[in-house]
């Protein structure tokens, strides 16, 4: 199965209307500087909410696409404040969204239930899903990667199957496997160690659907850097990478697109 490469940026929250500029600045001379005759992979970056407008004018007639970090639960508008509906996300330009990011399932208490709904939200909304599971380190000391792993994956598959959308519509959404001892640590998954859980993810999607489970993309996310992209992306189940702090140097980030493409 071939299966294009993705490389996302996730932002967090970091930037500034300067910074952002310099850096979608940098990023698209850096893949231009690049563009050769290889098909390339897949680039999403996810700025903060309120820098998403700006950030489509700067990616205009670029290929570079726009994603958000978060998106409301809830389809369509209310009274549901401070939050931002997948609507509104594909109105200023974006066609990505991650959900379950695991700092808003430790620090804002977001559940399988709560994130599956997101899920469909996003869907719902025509913006493709970047769906993140991982363990604690706890969790993998304990032998329980796959069984944690597995529940954040079967709440977003039982959703789907539950819904209008069906488990079909899993083939619209990408996979992260975010381990959480390895973000933001510089303590990366060893590419086997990414490559076991992945394969263990994509082989729960072939359960429930063997083409989707054959075509979804699993992105690894958790340190990757310029220097052990390549490594990682070599596996055969990882099929690029959700990247934070190595996404804010525009070089580095142009560094690992290229090992993945
Ligand atoms: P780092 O690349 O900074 O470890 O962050 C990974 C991550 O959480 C991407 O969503």
């Amino acid at each position: 199965m071939n299966r294009r490469p993705m490389v996302a940026g996730n932002w967090k929250m970091h930037g500034s209307r300067a910074a952002n500029a310099a850096l979608l600045d940098g990023v698209l001379a850096g893949l231009r500087a690049r563009s050769g005759a290889r098909a390339s992979a897949e680039v999403v970056v996810c700025p903060p909410f309120v820098y998403l407008a700006e950030a489509a004018q700067r990616l205009a007639g670029s290929a570079v696409l726009l994603g958000a970090q978060d998106v409301c639960a809830e389809s369509g508008q209310g009274a549901f404040t401070g939050e931002v509906a997948g609507s509104m996300l594909r109105d200023v330009g974006c066609s990505h969204v991650i959900v379950g990011h695991s700092e808003r399932r430790a620090l804002y208490g977001e559940s399988d239930e709560w994130v599956a709904r997101k899920t469909l939200a996003a869907l719902a909304a025509g913006l493709t899903p970047i769906v993140c599971v991982g363990e604690l380190l706890e969790e993998r000391d304990a032998g329980r990667t796959h069984e944690v792993v597995g529940r954040q994956l079967a709440a977003v598959m039982a959703a789907l199957r539950g819904s209008e959308l069906g488990l079909t519509s899993l083939a619209r959404c990408v996979l992260a496997y975010e381990p959480v001892w390895a973000i933001g640590t510089g303590r990366t998954a060893t590419p086997e160690q990414a490559q076991d859980v992945h394969a263990y993810i994509r082989g729960r999607i072939v359960e429930g659907d063997a083409t989707i489970g054959g075509s979804i993309r699993l992105l690894y996310g958790g340190s990757v850097k310029a220097g052990n992209a390549r490594e990682l992306f070599g596996m055969p189940d990882v099929d690029g990478g959700l990247i934070g702090g190595a996404s804010l140097k525009a070089e580095e980030f142009v560094a690992i697109v290229a090992a993945a493409g």
